[in-house]
This record gives structure tokens, sequence and C-alpha cells, in this order.
């Protein structure tokens, strides 16, 4: 290794030190410098490598021979499992630890409730629930788009999705709130008890209202899961767990998709001006570069391991090494996207990594995408004087997740 080399290694380093450990409120330029020093980059503080160039992550998230294994990520996060703890039973049977060939028909069973098609038909019911909550907002002339608006939707739509009554769903929130922490490295016995109790007190509700529909099936994603035990696809703690799962996976990161969208086209307000002449025109291509621009999931903890020697992008990961893909890092590529600081919600050929890839792409991408043109659409034509009230809007510190702690927003 050249001294120059060195160098680079050295700041590339302290680069993704900084990006792990305290996020910077815009890691966009510590994400672009690390793509010039040192793309595929091995982290001294894990066993595993940081990919920031986008077609490295494309090909990387496409490789099936990049496996999961539970155990390991536990290893990872400084934790053994203790199956005498409900959480540490619950987890391990979540669908997304499979490798093939038993992953693709698990993951079928619930890729079949959230499908494009299946989606489409809920955009009525998605809008109804958006101008309930924007009706209520109304009344006071302003709203915290966050809480007010996306977080509403969100937990009302996958709530609905998966047959959870809506003055139940407050069990779902407690638990997918209780369950962020435990992915932090070193969680605490504080996390863990909460999570613990979350996981009992959802659980023994899932099993009432699984017996439930078994007498009285309903067209969500529960009736079909009871379907499928019978058929002997899953057991009825598979089922459990991996409800808890989907409501989990899609709340903040939808929550905070809404809010990261509405605030970057007002901080942008001539792609608002834009917008607003033809919301149902420019929403579908407006999503996707906004996903490009801004998703709320800026990378993956590690848990991708080379179930052998990989090459990607000439560097060889050697097999039991983890990528780190950060998927807001090749979303701004610019050997990908022409002027990729800019948002253009007119940009052509957008093929987001904001839903990751592969395999393992995101099960909630269709309904993620049509609740938010649904609630952009409706934002810009009930209000299309919107604008952001107050302080400006600071991001929560985080590596994986990129969301604001709160957006004020006049809507007159
Ligand atoms: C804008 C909102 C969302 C974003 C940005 C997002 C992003 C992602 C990303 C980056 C992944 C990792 C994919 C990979 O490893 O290749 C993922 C996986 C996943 N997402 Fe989403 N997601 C969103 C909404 C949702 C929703 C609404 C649901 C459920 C209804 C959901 C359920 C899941 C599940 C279950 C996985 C794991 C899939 C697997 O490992 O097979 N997500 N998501």
């Amino acid at each position: 290794m050249t001294t120059t080399d060195a160098t680079a290694q050295q700041e590339a380093e302290q680069i993704v030190v900084k990006l792990l450990t305290q996020p910077p409120q815009d890691p966009y330029p510590w994400y672009a410098r690390l793509r010039e020093l040192d793309p595929i980059h091995r982290a001294s503080i894990g066993d595993f490598w940081t990919l920031t160039r986008y077609d490295d992550i494309s090909v990387a998230v496409k490789d099936k021979r990049f496996i999961r294994n539970f155990a390991d990520m536990r290893r990872r996060n400084g934790r053994r499992v203790d199956s005498s703890r409900p959480f540490d039973r619950h987890q391990p049977i979540w669908f997304v630890w499979s490798n093939p060939p038993e992953f693709v028909p698990k993951r079928a069973v619930y890729g079949a409730a959230f499908s494009r098609s299946n989606v489409e038909n809920l955009r009525p019911l998605m809008a109804d629930f958006a101008n309930e909550l924007l009706d209520t907002a109304e009344e006071s002339g302003q709203m915290e788009v966050v809480e007010d608006l996306s977080f509403g939707l969100t937990v009302r739509v996958i709530a609905h999705a998966l047959g959870v009554p809506r003055e139940n769903s407050q069990l779902l929130v407690d638990y997918a709130r209780a369950l962020s922490p435990t992915f932090d490295p070193l969680a605490s016995e504080e996390v863990l008890d909460r999570v613990d109790a979350a996981t009992v007190d959802l659980e023994s509700y899932l099993h009432e209202l699984i017996e439930e529909k078994r007498h009285k099936p309903g067209e969500d994603l529960l009736s079909q899961l009871i379907d499928a035990q019978r058929d002997g696809l899953l057991s009825e703690e598979e089922l459990v767990a991996n409800a808890a799962l989907v409501f989990a996976a899609g709340l903040e990161t939808t929550t905070h998709f809404i809010g990261n969208c509405v605030y970057s086209l007002l901080k942008n307000r001539d792609q608002w001006e834009l917008f607003k002449t033809d919301p149902d025109g420019l929403v579908a291509d407006g999503v996707e570069e906004l996903l490009r621009y801004q998703s709320s999931v800026q990378a993956d903890l590690p848990l991708r391991l080379a179930g052998e020697d990989i090459e990607i992008g000439g560097v060889t990961i050697p097999q039991g090494d983890g990528v780190l893909p950060f998927y807001g890092s090749a979303n701004r590529d610019p050997d990908r996207y022409e002027d990729p600081d800019r948002l253009d919600i007119t940009r052509k050929d957008v093929r987001t990594l904001g839903f990751g890839g592969g395999l393992h792409v995101c099960l909630g991408q269709f309904i993620a995408r049509a609740e938010t043109q649904v609630a952009l659409v409706l934002l810009a034509k009930r209000f299309p004087n919107l604008h952001i009230q107050g302080d400006e809007p600071t991001w929560r510190p985080g590596v994986t997740n990129r969301t604001l702690t709160s957006l004020t927003v006049g809507l007159q």
C-alpha cells in the first residue's frame, strides 16, 4: 500500500466511524468523499465492508451468494440469543432470516398481500384516511406533517391491510417503537425489557384476533396467513411474529418518507410550484425522484454476509464478511445520476435503491409508493400554498433512517 493509499484509507475510516457513531445532519457530502476515497471500504470497527457506489450496491443486493444469518446479526450487535426471553423466541422466526430455497415460498406468502394490484385497490381508502386527517388539520390552519398526517395515515393503512381494527393498532405501534432500539449495538437491559413486554402483549392480542378470524375471515393479510397456516406453509408462531415484523418494517419508514417528501418539495420551492400545476400527472416520477433524493432509509445493517469469497467492483469480500450498503450514497452517485444533489421531479430513468433490491427488496414498496403519492396529491390540491412554519426542521441522528424530528407547515 502506498502512503497515499494509506492516507485515503485512514480518512475513509474516519468518515465511516463518523457516519456510524455520530451521524451528521447532512450525510451527503460525507458519502461523496467516501465514494472518492474508498468506495468499498473494510470498516475496522466490524468485520464488514461499506459500499457507496450505485453500481456496486446494485450488483451486491442481487448477488445470491450473499446470505442472511440471524445469529451473526446478534453477534455483531454484541448480544447472544437468550431463548428464555420472549423477543428472542419471536425474532429468529421472521422470514427475513431465511435463505433460498426456503426463503422464496416463505416470502411469497406475504408478497401476494402487498402486490402492486392488491395495493392499487387500497388507493380510495388511503385517500379517505388522508382526507380525514387533513380535515382535522384544516380547522387549525397548520399541521405537524410527521405526526398529524404521515404517522396517522401509515398506521391506518398498514393496520387495515393486516386486518387489525384501528382501536387496537396502538399495540402494534408500541411494539414497533420498542423494536427499533434493539438494533443498536449493545442495546441496554431496559430496551430489551421493553421489547419483551411489547412482544408478549402484541402476541397475546394477535393470537386472540387470529382465533376470531378463523371463524370470520376478512380480506386482509392475517386471514390470508391463516389460510397459509392451514395449508401447512407456516406455524401460528411464525404467523404472529411475521405479521408484527411487517407492521414494524412499514411504520417509521413510510411515516418519515412522507415527511421527507413534503420537506424536500417545500425547500425546493420551484419543485413544489411545478408539482401543484399537475399533481396527478407528476406524482409517479416525482415520488421515484424523492426516493432517490431523500429516502427515509439511507443504509442497511450489515445483514448480507458473503457465503463464499465474492468479488464486487474489483475487491474481494472474503467469505463470512458482511456488506453494509449506503443506499443514500448510491442514490446520489454522479456516475449514475447527472447533477445528483438537485431535486428534479421530472427526472426520468430513476432506478432508486431506496427500497434495496434483489431477493430482499422491500416487501412494502408498492404500498409505500401508493400511500405517499396519495398524500402528496391531496396536499397539493387542497393546500397549494403550503409552506414551512417556525424554526428550520432538524434531522434525528441516525445511520440507517433519515427522519425529521418534526415538520410544521402552514396550510394557507
Ligand atoms: C418509504 C417507505 C419504505 C422504505 C424507504 C423502505 C425501505 C426498505 C429497504 C431499503 C429494505 C431493505 C431491502 C434490501 O435489503 O434489499 C426494506 C425491506 C423490507 N421492507 Fe421496506 N421500506 C418502506 C416501507 C415498507 C412498508 C410499508 C412495509 C410493509 C408493509 C415494508 C416492509 C419491509 C420488509 C418486510 C422488508 C424485508 C424484506 C426481506 O428481507 O425480504 N417496508 N425496506
